[in-house]
């Protein structure tokens, strides 16, 4: 049997060839091996505060990326979460059934509202996890491709998933989280100590998939190294920039490290090397523009892709719901019959 799985990103700031390379790329190449569902997970991306002018083009532009880079919506279902009302209302559902000491504790919620004035952290921001349980319970989905920042709420998904089924019956399906390998994960240019962030405002920090080609160049050519001279792979934090951008190289390549190095042999300094990855992934980029591009030139293409997702999402989604329902014990409601 091919394999349930589901992922998603917020549509908040720009994806990134972080998002990329650690997301979207193993979707790809995958997607021909499993029954998949790729949502933009908007509800998501409200819970720290966000533009309400900008939310539904993000979340369209996310779409369309995922699309550009290579997702074929006619094998993998492609869909916006807001559009499968499912999702809140299972969501409630499990919210009662996750003790509040499970979400208190998770690192992200954490991190999160300490960076906020602690009266105006939204409930939404705690419950964040519950409502990516619901994303992935709805579909049975049995693997959930997400970053290593993700592992303490695929965690508590599974015991949510768990607890649920103990209370009220085997319902739902406990899924398991594949991380990408190391090499697929990509740090910031500006500090090669920390994750690349799609929600960095920082200039030279990341590039973005619908950056200019030239500002990419310049972002790549502008990346901390260090003050030494020697091109290796390491784990040294010293040589963190260097080894950022041959994992870059690699990542974009394909190549393992003896052939990155081969391949690099001639790179007289930190300039060269720059340049051959600045090189590499400007080219990776361009033909992801140019389907972007043309994705995009009919407004109402992507539209009608998300409609189409959004059937064939609803039908699974309502399924499990109604099951859920039953099992908890609510009266379902039946077609209006004049009584
Ligand atoms: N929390 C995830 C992230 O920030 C995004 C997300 C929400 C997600 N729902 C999901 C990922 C369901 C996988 C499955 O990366």
């Amino acid at each position: 049997m091919t394999k349930r799985v589901l992922s998603g990103i917020q549509p908040s700031g720009n994806l990134t060839i972080g998002n990329y390379v650690g997301a979207i790329r193993q979707w790809i190449e995958n997607q021909d091996q499993y029954d998949a569902y790729y949502c933009v997970v908007d509800l998501h991306a409200i819970t720290v505060g966000h533009d309400p002018a900008a939310l539904a083009n993000k979340t369209r532009e996310v779409a369309a990326l995922y699309l550009a880079c290579g997702l074929n919506p006619d094998t993998n279902v492609v869909f916006v979460q807001s559009h499968i009302p499912a999702h809140s209302q299972l969501e409630w559902l499990l919210t009662c059934a996750t003790p509040l000491g499970w979400l208190y504790r998770m690192t992200q919620f954490k991190d999160k509202s300490a960076k906020q004035e602690q009266e105006s952290v939204s409930t939404g921001l705690l419950s964040y996890p519950v409502l990516m349980a619901a994303d992935i319970l709805l579909y049975h989905a049995e693997l959930v491709p997400v970053g290593d920042d993700q592992k303490q709420h695929i965690e508590l998904t599974r015991d949510v998933a768990q607890r649920f089924n103990h209370l009220y019956g085997e319902i739902f399906t406990v899924p398991e989280g594949i991380y990408p390998t190391t090499g697929a994960r990509i740090m910031g240019f500006d500090d090669p100590t920390t994750k690349m962030s799609k929600s960095s405002d920082a200039q030279k920090h990341a590039v973005h998939l619908l950056d200019d080609l030239k500002q990419v160049h310049k972002t790549i050519m502008s990346a901390v190294t260090d003050s030494g001279n020697e091109i290796v792979f390491s784990k040294d934090p010293e040589k963190a920039g260097v080894n950022n951008l041959l994992t870059v190289y690699q990542a974009f390549t394909g190549k393992s490290e003896s052939e990155v190095m081969a391949n690099l042999a001639d790179a007289r300094g930190y300039g060269d090397l720059k340049k051959a990855v600045a090189e590499i992934v400007v080219e990776a980029l361009r033909p992801i523009q140019e389907n972007y591009a043309e994705l995009t030139d009919d407004v109402s293409y992507i539209d009608s892709i998300l409609a189409y997702g959004a059937e064939k999402a609803s039908e699974v989604a309502e399924k499990t719901l109604k099951e859920a329902q039953e099992a908890m014990g609510f009266l379902m409601a039946r077609q209006t019959v004049k009584p």
